[in-house]
């Protein structure tokens, strides 16, 4: 997958909207979001976890995403979502390694949970890693730690001071480690909970500021946000946002409906039509707010 991912995101930057990173388990999944960006023109991000794409296989990920690339035009951009999110006990790069040689065009290493020198460190070495390979690729690192999961509870989270990013820790992050792009924690959780979020706008421009001329912004957890305050992260420098949870819900929900009105269905391309249909309207929803439709352009 051969273009230039930094070209996509300089582009977010110019034009002030974010890229949209919709998380995919399933082939169907990545149907849907790939059928919105051809609908609204827009350039998307496919997602996928740790969980996700053991599920899906990553060579798999890679070539679907690429015959929809050949097939659409688009610049789809497949990432590495929260890689080795539990890094406590990171002893080596495998699993990067395994990602690039299958061809994803961007990665998320997730080392939040790192004491800072050794988040700085090993996401430095995937940095290095990652460019040796494909200079065109884009590597997130993350700085500050979410609480939650993409799932919806009805828990209530817990935001203690030290989880949210530092504006001054960030820019020397991105300064060491040479970033793409920047995950922050600024009142963003993961999944849907109990209180819905509120965000630090403040922070957001603080950070902002100290490292735009180094890496963009990312937002994490952004399902359960209201659509305002998703526009004014956006005005304030946020660059490529993630949705998972509300991805999930509305696939799941809608395929729950389906057969409580067809218990006797067995056709797998009849009752999951209804479930990317359902997950269609969010990312639709989702790419208007973000301001990215018809940003995909034909420079790529
Ligand atoms: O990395 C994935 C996202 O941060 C998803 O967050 O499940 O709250 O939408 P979400
Ligand atoms: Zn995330």
């Amino acid at each position: 997958m051969n273009f230039s991912t930094k070209q996509y995101f300089k582009k977010a930057e110019e034009g002030n909207y974010a890229i949209g990173q919709f998380n995919c388990s399933s082939a169907d999944q990545v149907k849907a979001v790939i059928l919105v960006a051809q609908k609204l023109n827009a350039p998307v991000i496919v997602g996928t976890s740790e969980g996700e794409s053991k599920f899906m296989g990553l060579r798999q990920a890679v070539k679907l995403v690429e015959s929809y690339q050949e097939e659409t035009g688009l610049p789809i951009i497949l990432n590495a979502d929260h890689t080795y999110k539990d890094a406590k006990d990171i002893q080596n790069l495998d699993k990067i390694k395994a990602l690039l040689d299958a061809g994803y065009n961007s990665i998320h290493f997730d080392g939040s949970v790192l004491p800072y020198q050794e988040n700085v460190k090993w996401t430095s070495e995937v940095v290095k890693m990652c460019k040796e390979k494909n200079p065109d690729i884009s590597v997130e690192g993350e700085l500050g730690f979410l609480p939650g999961a993409s799932k919806v509870s009805k828990e209530k989270l817990e935001f203690k001071e030290e989880y949210f990013t530092d504006p001054e820790k960030a820019l020397e992050f991105v300064k060491v480690t040479g970033v793409d792009r920047l995950a922050v924690s600024v009142g963003n959780s993961h999944g849907i909970s109990a209180d819905e979020p509120k965000l630090d706008f403040d922070r957001i421009a603080k950070i902002n500021e100290k490292v735009r001329d180094y890496a963009v912004l990312v937002l994490h957890g952004g399902s359960g946000i209201p659509d305002e305050d998703i526009k004014k992260a956006i005005l304030l420098g946020i660059r490529k946002i993630n949705v998972n949870t509300e991805l999930r819900a509305a696939f799941t929900i809608a395929l729950k409906d389906y057969f409580i009105k067809n218990p006797e269905e067995t056709t797998p391309y009849k009752y999951l039509q209804a479930s990317i249909d359902a997950m269609q309207k969010v990312v639709e929803n989702k790419i208007i707010v973000f301001g990215s439709g018809g940003k995909a352009g034909s420079s790529f």
